[in-house]
């Protein structure tokens, strides 16, 4: 299975949500693999390089625009599941993550720039989604919501509207915590941290996420 976190956005929570979500197929007993496809910043290949030996293993792979579809073949054979962490503005890059990829995980962050920002990515997502049903493939999409507080009346405002649009909303949301950032120096996920909201909403969202492969 091939999962990719991805969207037009930058800073919307692509890496943090990729990273945790290889943690849990881990510790679900899958052999995973995490693909850093951001060149410049490596952010998730760093962050592979920071998880101890301690931890469960996650093979954290680099690839470019130019060798992400060999790679992710050969390694989609190598592993039970491979996550790609997505980098944004990269087109080509993107549209082929998501004809690489079983399920696409897009995070939101509760803003009305981020809900029109989903709408033009939901057109590229809807194409490249007929290209693959065009070669008898098939890909799934699920919004999540990052950095989510239901207290606020605008969070809960911009979660109808994206229920309005009917996108594919999934009922977990993760909110701002401190564990996601902290977390990550260590090169672990939430569910290896210390914060115990985190870790359950967390395991929440991935078991949705998990749910929707099986449908
Ligand atoms: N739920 C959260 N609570 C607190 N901090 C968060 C949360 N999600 C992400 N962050 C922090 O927000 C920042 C941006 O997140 P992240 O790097 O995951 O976004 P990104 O979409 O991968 O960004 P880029 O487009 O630059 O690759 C990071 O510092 C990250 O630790
Ligand atoms: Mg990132």
């Amino acid at each position: 299975m091939v999962y990719s976190v991805t969207s037009l956005k930058g800073g919307i929570g692509k890496t943090t949500i990729a990273q945790n979500l290889a943690v849990c197929f881990a510790h679900d007993g899958k052999k995973v693999c995490l693909i850093d496809t951001d060149s410049e910043i490596q952010s998730t290949a760093d962050w592979g390089k920071d998880r101890g030996s301690e931890l469960l293993p996650i093979q954290v792979v680099s690839v470019t625009q130019e060798d992400i579809v060999e790679q992710v073949l050969t390694l989609k054979k190598a592993f039970d599941i491979v996550v790609i962490d997505g980098a944004p503005a990269l087109f080509e890059l993107s549209s082929r993550a998501i004809l690489l990829s079983d399920v696409v995980i897009i995070p939101v962050l509760p803003s009305i720039e981020e809900v029109r920002a989903i709408e033009r990515f939901m057109v590229r997502f809807n194409q490249s989604k007929m290209m693959k049903e065009n070669l008898g493939g098939s890909v799934k999409s699920a919004v999540a919501m990052n950095k989510y507080n239901d207290a606020l009346r605008i969070d809960r405002e911009v979660k109808r509207v994206l229920e309005k649009y009917g996108l594919p909303l999934l009922g977990s949301k993760l909110s701002y915590r401190v564990a996601y950032r902290e977390a990550k120096i260590e090169g672990k996920g939430v569910i290896e941290y210390l914060d115990k909201k985190a870790k359950d909403e967390m395991l929440s969202l991935f078991q949705e996420i998990k749910n929707i492969s099986l449908t």
